[in-house]
């Protein structure tokens, strides 16, 4: 990048406003594939996604596309899925079992599950060349680093930056609030997910998830609905209406008990946003998961895990996780206007079966595309997408409560919970990656 972009980069970012250019220029976008999703952290699936030798699982980490591979030894690799003879694409699925090893479906080249070359038909051909077997440039090519953190696994395309946990500082609570969750420990994968491309750039979708200020206008006609059958459900039995309903007409809470919530920025440009829907009722199945809970772990450790109440962690750039429904959201960017979404369930290991499915009610009800909820928010990232490609204004603002929000030691407190501190705090970050490598 040479010095003037850079200039302008950081002229495009203020304390309170953004430029356009940020979310609609194809250069700007190059150089955040560059910079930021091909530098830093970037989720790329869950371990128990490859469960067995052979098992992989092919996604993108920016620009590139990668295989996660679990070796003969169980330990889980994540490779360019690249040929390194001619460049074919190794696994053109997106999951399977590649068997012993991977085998080009071009000239036969074949590889064991680490990504070393194992052999190549009639190598005595190459006898008298510069090819040789045991170089690194004839091996499929590994991330730079690849780390998990209790089964989430991570690579990174640099060789330079902090470790994971260092990098995730505040986030890491989403996986362990997930983890904690489960009488065993561990989560589970629940195979497959959905996949929406939407017609927006990346970051539009970030900010939207700590965007306190639209669910109870956005989701309105779907809140009050919910609200009428919940409050119909409890006349007519005299009991509370299932959690599902709740998931739903919880949109309906009116602006000043959204304020009320509390919303973080941590170093690395990651933010929570505090729990606004009860999630302990006092029915039978949660009853059953509560006891399960407290003969695992005691009841005063129980106490302490269900009594954490987040709603979003967003892993900057490229994760929304909702620790405690046991679902997350990975993000994709394919172009400054095209932005695919994973959204993947996971199952609490060793929780009732009850618990899975509540939690699933919530995945289908809210996060995915079928529902009004997802449409209702995919329209409003295309039509502000689409705003801001016109000549009808150059910023973006993030004006509320700006200013206002203190800090201690790089981490942030909204001053309330609908202060637009997430945004800021991310851009601000975005800018630091840009310009110098995320350091500030
Ligand atoms: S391109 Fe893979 S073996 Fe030739
Ligand atoms: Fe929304």
């Amino acid at each position: 990048m040479d010095g003037s972009v850079t200039g302008d980069i950081r002229a495009l970012v203020e304390p309170d406003r953004v430029h356009r250019k940020c979310y609609t220029d194809p250069d700007i976008f190059q150089l955040e594939m560059q910079n930021i999703h091909e530098k830093t952290w970037i989720y790329v699936g869950h371990e128990s996604q490859v469960k067995n030798p052979g098992d992989y699982y092919t996604t993108l980490v920016g620009r590139q596309p990668m295989i996660m591979v679990r070796a003969k030894d169980g330990k889980v690799h994540v490779l360019y899925n690249r040929c390194p003879h001619r460049g074919a694409m190794l696994c053109p699925d997106r999951h399977g079992n590649t068997g012993q090893t991977f085998k080009c479906s071009y000239h036969a080249w074949r590889f064991n599950l680490d990504g070393s070359l194992l052999k190549v038909p009639v190598a005595e051909q190459y006898e008298g060349t510069r090819f040789d077997l045991a170089d690194k440039q004839f091996h499929m090519k590994p991330a730079e680093r690849t780390e998990s953190y209790r089964g989430f696994v991570f690579a990174s395309l640099s060789h330079d930056g902090p470790d994971l946990r260092t990098h995730l500082s505040g986030a890491i609570r989403a996986f362990d609030d997930m983890c904690d969750r489960a009488p065993e420990g561990e989560v589970e994968i629940v195979p497959n997910c959905f996949r929406v491309i939407q017609k927006s750039n990346w970051k539009i979708f970030l900010e939207n998830q700590l965007d306190a200020v639209h669910p109870s206008i956005v989701h309105e006609s779907s809140g009050r609905a919910a609200l009428e059958v919940e409050k119909d459900i409890e006349k007519r039995t005299g009991k509370k209406a299932p959690l599902s309903y709740h998931y739903i007409s919880a949109f309906t809470e009116p602006f000043f008990r959204w304020d009320t919530l509390n919303t973080m920025g941590f170093p690395n440009g990651h933010c929570t946003l505090e729990g606004y829907m009860g999630l302990r009722p006092k029915d039978p199945d949660t009853l059953e998961y509560e006891a399960v809970m407290e003969k695992h772990y005691g009841k005063a450790r129980t106490e302490e895990i269900l009594g954490v109440n987040l709603h979003h962690v967003l892993v900057y750039p490229c994760l929304s996780v909702q620790s405690p429904l046991q679902q997350l959201r990975a993000v994709r960017p394919l172009a400054h206007d095209r932005t695919l979404t994973e959204i993947w369930h996971f199952r609490l290991k060793g929780a009732p079966e009850a618990i899975y499915r509540r939690s699933l009610d919530y995945y289908y009800l809210v996060n995915a595309p079928s529902t009004m909820i997802n449409a209702d928010d995919l329209d409003n990232f295309w039509r502000c997408h689409t705003g801001l490609s016109s000549q009808g204004g150059d910023w973006v603002s993030f004006h509320r409560n700006a200013g206002q929000d203190p800090s201690k030691d790089g981490v942030y407190t909204s001053v309330t919970g609908m202060s637009e501190l997430p945004m800021r705090h991310m851009m601000k970050t975005w800018a630091d990656y840009m310009t110098n490598g995320g350091r500030r």
